[in-house]
């Protein structure tokens, strides 16, 4: 999404399937070079706001860690900690914070909350999750499956499957797989799947993503759907956003959908699991499942700060490209020394 000359990632579908396929080459790139050693300033100076109006772990500390890893600073925005949902309102709090900071991500629970933020702000937003779509999640998810393509195959030959509820994240690992012309798959319960969903309009999206990339998609509840999978991908049996269901009711509506042994056994030999946690250990995922040599869910985690580095450096690029040359930042250096001088002060 574009507003006020800046670009700002709202939206899984906001990038084309180049763009994304760059922005993971780029993220991956950055992790090789701080494996190696190397910590490129590539955020030097530059400070990140982070509004979070729900809890995180991931989101939270993979952002905060890539600002500090690449030279920047971040400042948590916690709920209550800003005037944000007291009288200010979401555009006023975007405009100061575009003259406070130079970035900003926001997890919102309702996503209008985060386009009206960034229709508001002249600095990048970046959508740390709502109840529509998990961008940011799904970057780090491509990353995870780039390293760990099935031998020979391209990810064009790659068959996806979600398990479970509709969650955001499975609307956005819907739409960023057919966009790259993968083959998505929903396996869930009706009344629980992504037409019943807060996220339903993801599904005309990716449907002509499908047009467009040669990808395929299909939502159902047949478990003969899973067979082939070459990824098994869950997340928690209620959405995030969602007042809990009591665990008797979940229980009772996806029991089948488990990720256990025996669903893992339906996808192609070499099948991974993936799960954008936190997992509910023996309602979505059982322990052996999880834990075993399959599970990409640990490494998966670990990439979430691999796209954060890539998405940060991704989105401000423009900033850097307008930076101040040597002679300047000299010549501005001169100038404060002088009047600090002149003015006996240290
Ligand atoms: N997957 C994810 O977004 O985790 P957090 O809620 O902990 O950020």
């Amino acid at each position: 999404m574009y507003a006020n000359g800046v670009r700002h990632f709202i939206d899984t579908q906001d990038l084309t399937k180049e763009e994304i396929l760059d922005i993971v080459n780029l993220s991956l790139e950055i992790k090789k070079s701080i494996n190696a050693g190397y910590y490129p300033p590539l955020m030097k100076d530059k400070v990140l706001g982070m509004i979070f109006q729900q809890s995180s772990t991931r989101t939270r500390v993979s952002f905060q860690t890539a600002m500090a890893q690449l030279g920047g600073h971040a400042q948590y925005l916690g709920p209550g900690m800003i005037q944000l949902g007291g009288h200010e309102t979401i555009g006023d709090t975007g405009k100061v914070l575009s003259k406070l900071i130079d970035v900003v991500m926001a997890r919102v629970i309702d996503h209008q909350t985060v386009v009206d933020l960034a229709n508001a702000c002249s600095i990048p937003v970046l959508n740390g999750m709502s109840d529509y779509n998990h961008p940011t999640q799904e970057i780090g998810d491509m990353c995870t499956i780039v390293e760990n393509l099935p031998r020979g195959k391209k990810l064009e030959d790659c068959k996806v499957v979600f398990v479970g509820d509709a969650t955001q994240v499975c609307a956005s690992l819907g739409m960023i797989t057919t966009k790259l012309g993968m083959h998505f798959v929903q396996y869930g319960p009706k009344g629980h799947q992504l037409q019943d969903s807060p996220s339903a309009a993801c599904v005309e999206k990716i449907k002509q993503n499908c047009e467009e990339s040669g990808g395929t998609f299909l939502i159902t509840d047949d478990r003969e759907a899973v067979r082939g999978a070459d990824f098994i991908y869950t997340d928690v049996w209620y959405g995030l956003y969602e007042s809990e269901m009591p665990k008797e009711e979940r229980v009772e509506i996806f029991h089948d959908y488990q990720v256990n042994r025996e669903l893992m056994q339906l996808g192609n030999l070499g099948c991974k699991f993936m799960h954008c946690l936190p997992a509910t250990r023996g309602e979505d995922v059982t322990d052996e499942v999880a834990d075993s040599d399959a599970s990409l869910c640990w490494d998966e985690a670990g990439n979430r700060l691999t796209a954060m580095r890539g998405l940060l450096v991704y989105f401000t690029q423009y900033q850097r490209e307008a930076e101040a040359t040597e002679l300047q930042k000299a010549a501005a250096k001169e100038q404060l020394e002088k009047f600090m001088e002149e003015r006996g002060i240290k």
